[in-house]
């Protein structure tokens, strides 16, 4: 009888998952080197879509709006990493609110320690409330932080020959938060985490620098939605979160002390996702109702002001996923749109293109596949 109702109770909390990863989540980005760019995206079935530019102008594979099946099933908005050319990581909620992995090693999708590679994906166990956070700091390093149930972050990573503390297990390093994580790292050696508690809607965060430190109150909030972090290189943190009267708050670490919070205005739930094409260059992009909004910082003022957005119309149902690479002036923003296209918009370091409120269409992703697919679930 208990250990039924503790079945139950867990099935639950992965319904509940499930209905907050659906397909107008968000989406996961990135990149091994310009010009080459990985979007990834839940579709209605729960199934997980991939999408790439390999480079040559505007020629999205695979083609003719259509997507690649990941064959997994997500419960929790996928997330990419890559730590250089042609490897990709990619991860998911699956199943049992365990996390899965899978990655590009340059010729087929493939597991680190299960086989057969291709169709499956590596069950890394766990059981998250949240959405996943990967960062990489270097050649054969990623580290992965979610949510457990109990509402603690877990900590995984892969260290070049194995996984710590192993395949199966996650490091819990404690808290009660109400999002999932942030995570960034500024350089090897170095991880930083954020989330936002569920005590204080203050925001906390912990590093690693060959150690873990303490969870230190960087107070701020009460904060909504889930954090962003980021980094324009060594010994700089910018934290970012949503304050509960909607107006994006900014918080930095300059190399020696913590300045902010200061807001910089606008109307969200989530924090918007936030870029740096180069040292003390901050693009954001986020979504205002249905519409996306924009400011810029080119190391001395804020575009169009410290407070303004610029607004970039559309009619978008998921946030919006934005990519620069370091040195490019080169920045994507992605969404999914209410008709379910996947939308592109460009900066060439000059215009954005086709427009600054116009988007091109890159495909149904409410119909990705261009069939009915009887393959999918294949998390092992
Ligand atoms: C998905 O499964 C199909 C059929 O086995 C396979 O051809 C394809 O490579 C798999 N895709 C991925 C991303 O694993
Ligand atoms: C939640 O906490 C309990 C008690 O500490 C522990 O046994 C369990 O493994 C935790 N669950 C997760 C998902 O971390
Ligand atoms: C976490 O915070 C929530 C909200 O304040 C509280 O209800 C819950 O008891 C806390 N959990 C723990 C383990 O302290
Ligand atoms: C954000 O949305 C509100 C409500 O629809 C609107 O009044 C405001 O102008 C929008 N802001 C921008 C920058 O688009
Ligand atoms: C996602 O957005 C599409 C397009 O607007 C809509 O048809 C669909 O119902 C939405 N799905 C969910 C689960 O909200």
């Amino acid at each position: 009888m208990s250990s039924f109702k503790v079945l139950a109770a867990l099935a639950i909390l992965t319904k509940a998952a499930g209905a907050a990863s659906t397909s107008n989540g968000s989406l996961a980005i990135t990149s091994w080197g310009a010009p080459r760019l990985d979007v990834f995206g839940v579709a209605p079935d729960n199934t997980i879509w991939h999408k790439y530019e390999a480079g040559s102008g505007f020629g999205w594979e695979p083609g003719n709006g259509l997507f690649e099946n990941m064959n997994a099933t997500a419960f929790g908005n996928p997330v990419a990493t890559s730590w250089g050319n042609n490897r990709l990581d990619y991860f998911h909620i699956g199943r049992k609110s365990a996390a899965f992995h899978k990655y590009w090693d340059g010729f087929q999708w493939a597991c680190i320690l299960f086989s057969p590679p291709g169709e499956y994906s590596e069950r890394l166990e766990g059981e998250f409330s949240s959405g996943l956070a990967v960062n990489s700091w270097g050649v054969d390093r990623f580290d992965i932080v979610g949510r457990s149930t109990n509402m603690t972050f877990l900590h995984k990573a892969w260290t070049g020959t194995d996984y710590y503390p192993a395949v199966d297990k996650w490091e819990d390093l404690g808290g009660n938060f109400s999002s999932g994580p942030a995570t960034v790292s500024w350089g090897p050696g170095r991880l930083d985490i954020l989330g936002v508690s569920a005590e204080s809607g203050s925001m906390l965060h912990k590093f690693w620098d060959g150690q873990w430190s303490g969870w230190e109150n960087l107070g701020g909030g009460p904060f909504i939605g889930a954090p962003v972090a980021t980094s324009w290189g060594e010994g700089r943190l910018d934290v970012w979160a949503v304050h509960e009267d909607g107006e994006l708050q900014h918080k930095f670490w300059d190399g020696s002390m913590y300045q902010g919070w200061k807001s910089l205005g606008g109307s969200f739930t989530t924090a918007p996702q936030v870029v740096h094409w180069s040292e003390g260059k901050i693009d954001i992009v986020g979504k205002n109702g249905s519409c996306y909004v924009s400011k810029a910082f080119d190391g001395e003022n804020w575009y169009p002001s410290f407070d303004g957005w610029f607004d970039k119309e559309g009619n978008f149902a998921s946030e919006p996923a934005i990519w620069a690479n370091k040195g490019t002036n080169f920045i994507y923003v992605l969404g999914v749109g209410e008709d379910g296209q996947l939308k592109l918009q460009i900066w060439d370091g000059f215009n954005w293109q086709p427009a600054g409120d116009q988007y091109w269409d890159l495909g149904d992703t409410q119909n990705p596949y261009g069939k009915s697919v009887d393959f999918f679930v294949q998390d092992l």
